[in-house]
Order: C-alpha cells, then sequence, then structure tokens
C-alpha cells in the first residue's frame, strides 16, 4: 500500500470513528426517523411491541389520534399527559404520515413498510 492510500484508508477509519463518537452509542431509537418527539414516542411505545407496527402504518394525524386512543382503551396503555401525547402525535403524523416521506423499500432502512 503507498502512502496516499494509507492516508486514504486512515481518513476512513478516522471519520468512522468520529461519527461512532459524534453519535455515542446506537439507541434503540435511532431506527426511527429523525425528529422531535422520536425518544417520546419510543419510550411510549415500543415496551409493549415492536416499533414495525408502527413504522409500517401511513396514517393522517386524525388516524394516529384514534390509534392512541384505541392503544389507551383497549391496550392499557396509559394515558399520556396532554402534552406528550400532543407530542407523540406530532411526530408520529410528521414521519409516518399517509405521503410515507421514510417509506423505503430497502430491507435496512427505516420506515420500512414491508414487514410484519
Ligand atoms: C400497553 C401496551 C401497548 C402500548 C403502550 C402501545 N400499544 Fe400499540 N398495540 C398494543 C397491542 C396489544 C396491539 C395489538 C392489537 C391487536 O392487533 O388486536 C397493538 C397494536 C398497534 C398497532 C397496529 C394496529 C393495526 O391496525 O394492526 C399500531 C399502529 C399501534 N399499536 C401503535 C401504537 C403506538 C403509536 C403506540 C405509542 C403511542 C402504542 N401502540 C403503544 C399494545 C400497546
Amino acid at each position: 500500500m503507498n502512502a496516499a492510500k494509507a492516508g486514504f484508508a486512515a481518513l476512513g477509519v478516522m471519520v468512522c470513528i468520529g461519527y461512532q463518537g459524534a453519535k455515542a452509542e446506537p439507541m434503540p431509537w435511532d431506527d426511527l426517523p429523525p425528529g422531535e418527539g422520536r425518544e417520546l414516542t419510543y419510550a411510549s411505545c415500543s415496551g409493549c411491541h415492536s416499533m414495525m407496527l408502527v413504522q409500517q402504518q401511513g396514517l393522517s394525524r386524525e388516524a394516529w389520534e384514534d390509534t392512541l386512543d384505541w392503544m389507551v382503551a383497549e391496550q392499557g396503555m396509559p394515558e399520556p399527559p396532554p402534552a406528550l401525547r400532543e407530542q407523540i402525535l406530532d411526530y408520529l403524523a410528521q414521519v409516518f404520515s399517509p405521503e410515507r416521506p421514510y417509506f423505503t423499500p430497502d430491507p435496512d432502512g427505516p420506515g420500512r413498510a414491508d414487514r410484519p
């Protein structure tokens, strides 16, 4: 390996380390699309089922409200305080909207919709 190649390889390693360092450890919610309320939504929903069940949906805000109400009324989800409920709904309606901005057929990508 010549010096230029070695330098290039070293740079690649540094970039990778820098990236990992900035992210610290990958968190379980990293799979979800970024957005305000992501961690809260993960914490509120992932205790009972995979976030895959959530990510495969593409719903309007009203439909997300219905879904959340259904979780509380029928599935035993604790009713979130109103301010948190708004944050969860804002997040869900933004990233898992009918337009499905994060939908990707990539099986490793966020928002993948092709799994049970
Ligand atoms: C206390 C447990 C619990 C919590 C917390 C919970 N869920 Fe669920 N959820 C369930 C159960 C149980 C089902 C399966 C219901 C069924 O299929 O009959 C379900 C199913 C779903 C489904 C699939 C609906 C469908 O049409 O197949 C969606 C979407 C969903 N939950 C969204 C959420 C979201 C979003 C949150 C967080 C805001 C959440 N859940 C939190 C228990 C929970």
